[in-house]
């Protein structure tokens, strides 16, 4: 299998970092906690944005260079995809010390049009090649994603908004097949009952090659939704709404390439600004926008923590003495489901009792077992987590089971007495770039320690 990656990954630097990865999926990492973290942390490129700008390659024949892209496994995986559907993906010279690469993309042909089962199966974001494929080669044909750790993530949202812009979509044998009525898409409207980042997402990028005009109501407001209409746009598509939940797509006959950079991750961001207040710190997180993360900076203050919002990014300091809190889930602008486990884990430590509640997924609590073998003090009733601060963490060997989940494991162990040791460090390689290398760099005592 490790072979076949590497003959259709056509960039040398590709087939290294899979091979890199590949092994690391053995590894686990070591904390020995209590250290304050202090210093100057820089925050890589957005995982969930640079996952719906690469497919936007398909969309034209012309090289699209995405600068600051992120070194994680999913976008690496991604890169592989896009190699099987004819993308040229050249990494261009990034020095081992520099976070971020930049990648150029070429679909001068696309050579395939179907993502096949043993990739969407690892990666979900795969279904993000739908609507490209779709509004590019007038067909697609990709395997249904399933289930992942924190709930059954259906797409019926991104068929049905598809369908209303005119596609067919036609599902067997686990596969969804999606074809445009001679070619192209005439255009429609479609109303999300439910918001929908990866459904917005992928209307939206088989909006701008449409024959029509295609509107979007209730749409997604992520910030990494805007990031994807700013390239798209870079790009010559003509959107109207950006940024709000009504995106109206004037369909164009060709997209031209550019160049982008990817916007900063304010997950990241906000997975270590909780690593500053669990630790009693002080973190500048470099490249931080406070623009994308109120909702997120709104509840640390909440909880006590002093945030400065500076040019160059956020300060974010605790003298560890922290609040409970009461908070819920929601789509953007509100408290983002991607950083409940990071907040979970640093408000075990709070001055009381804190009530957080999950209304995106639901089952995203699969770290509170691992937590509570740490010492911590939670209780789950469905949606809803009641978090009762302790005094003390106590390190141990732990599990990661989803990608945030793993990041609260790594927080309890920053704030924890003795050692913890985080399993299946995969989960953690496909959202933080060269995480320990940046948490050790401001003081934390931690290690990856290999099996492989
Ligand atoms: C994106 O996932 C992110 N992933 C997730 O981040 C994030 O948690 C999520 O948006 C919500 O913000 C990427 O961007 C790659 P949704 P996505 O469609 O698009 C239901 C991380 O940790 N739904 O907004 O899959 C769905 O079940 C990851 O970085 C349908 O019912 O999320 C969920 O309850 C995890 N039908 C809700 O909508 C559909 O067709 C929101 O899902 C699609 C979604």
């Amino acid at each position: 299998m490790f072979a076949a990656l590497c003959r259709r990954s056509r960039s040398p630097s590709l087939r290294a970092t899979q091979l890199t990865l590949r092994t690391q999926s053995m590894d686990r990492i070591h904390i020995r906690g209590c250290n304050p973290l202090n210093g100057r942390l820089p925050i890589s490129g957005a995982k969930n944005a640079a996952l719906t700008l690469l497919p936007c390659a398909l969309l034209t024949d012309e090289p699209v260079t995405l600068r600051n892209l992120p070194r994680l496994a999913d976008v690496d995986s991604f890169g592989h995809l896009l190699n099987q559907l004819g993308v040229s993906t050249m990494i261009e010279g990034a020095r081992p010390e520099d976070f971020g690469r930049v990648m150029t993309l070429r679909a001068g042909r696309v050579t395939s049009t179907e993502a096949p089962y043993d990739i969407v199966r690892k990666m979900r974001a795969s279904i993000l090649v739908l609507g490209p494929l779709l509004a590019r080669a007038g067909e697609a044909r990709v395997s249904l994603p399933g289930g992942c750790a924190i709930g059954n993530r259906p797409i019926d949202l991104h068929l049905k908004a598809l369908e209303a812009f005119g596609a067919v979509i036609e599902i067997s044998a686990g596969y969804v097949r999606a074809s445009a009525p001679d070619g192209g898409l005439p255009g429609g409207m479609f109303t999300f009952p439910v918001v929908s980042v990866g459904a917005t997402e992928n209307a939206l990028m088989a909006a701008v090659l449409a024959k029509g005009t295609c509107i979007l109501e209730n749409a997604a407001r992520e910030p990494e939704i805007v990031d994807l209409c700013r390239l798209l746009v870079a790009m010559g598509a003509d959107i109207e709404g950006i940024g709000s939940d009504k995106l109206t797509i004037y369909g164009r006959d060709r997209l031209h390439g550019a160049t982008y950079s990817v916007m900063p991750d304010r997950i990241e961001a906000g997975s270590y600004a909780c690593a500053a207040a669990i630790t009693g710190g002080s973190l500048e997180l470099a490249g931080a926008n406070a623009d994308d993360m109120h909702a997120i900076l709104a509840a640390l203050r909440d909880a006590g923590v002093d945030v400065q919002e500076t040019k160059g990014g956020i300060i974010v300091s605790s003298d560890g003495k922290l609040k409970p809190l009461t908070l819920s889930t929601a789509p953007f602008p509100a408290f983002p489901t991607d950083m409940q486990a990071q907040f979970m884990a640093m408000l075990t430590k709070a001055d009381g009792a804190s009530v957080l509640t999950e209304t995106i997924f639901e089952n995203r609590y699969m770290h509170v077992p691992e937590l509570t073998r740490m010492g911590a003090d939670i209780g789950v009733n469905g949606r809803t987590a009641v978090v009762r601060g302790v005094d003390r963490l106590v390190g141990a060997p732990v599990m990661a089971t989803d990608l945030r989940a793993s990041m609260s494991l790594i927080l309890a162990g920053l704030a924890a007495e003795g050692e913890t040791q985080v399993n299946r460090v995969y989960h953690l390689d496909r959202g933080y770039e060269r995480l320990e290398e940046k948490l050790s760099a401001v003081g934390a005592d931690i290690e990856r320690v290999s099996d492989g």
